[in-house]
């Protein structure tokens, strides 16, 4: 049997989302690199600080715009969150270190990972927004057979 590998959730409001971050936040494993495709504003970063909260985190959820990284432990989970947004070139690729960040055990949320393709480890999964008139849809892909089991528990 085979499971479809993408669907399609529409989120009609922040608090779709938040759901939607929660049950996510459930079905992580540890090395799991995912995506986190969409335009400015379509609710990456949202859903990466609703998965937190849905594990326990309970401080300030950052957007990494600036520092392009920032590093959580919950639940006995190792969390990195990048924003490639500002990122450049395969010399700040080196100079970053951001490659020892994917281990096999960091759980990785990627925002804008286009800005390092070539460069970025695969993602297991895919979470691609679409800003629609009222609310988002999101488009999940899964890449591998981790991502795969991820997806189905969901
Ligand atoms: N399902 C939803 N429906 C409507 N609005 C939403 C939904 N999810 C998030 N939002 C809103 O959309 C905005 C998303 O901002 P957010 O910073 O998460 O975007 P982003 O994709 O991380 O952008 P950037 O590429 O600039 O980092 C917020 O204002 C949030 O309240
Ligand atoms: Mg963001």
């Amino acid at each position: 049997m085979h499971e479809p590998n993408h669907s399609r959730i529409n989120l009609p409001d922040e608090a779709a989302t938040a759901a939607f971050a929660a049950l996510l936040a459930h079905a992580l494993q540890p090395g799991l690199v995912i995506y986190l495709r969409g335009n400015l504003g379509a609710g990456k970063t949202t859903l990466v600080r609703a998965l937190l909260q849905a594990l326990g985190y309970t401080g300030r959820v950052k957007s990494p715009t600036y520092t392009l990284i920032e590093h959580y432990e919950v639940a006995g989970l190792h969390l990195r969150h990048f924003d490639l947004y500002r990122f450049r070139d395969a010399e700040e690729w080196e100079g970053s270190g951001f490659r020892d960040d994917f281990d096999g055990r960091n759980i990785c949320l990627v925002e804008w990972p286009e800005q390092a393709a070539g460069l970025l480890p695969p993602a297991d999964v895919s979470l691609t927004f679409e800003i629609l008139q009222d609310g988002r849809d999101v488009l999940l892909h899964a890449y591998s057979d981790a991502g795969q089991k991820c997806l189905n528990a969901l």
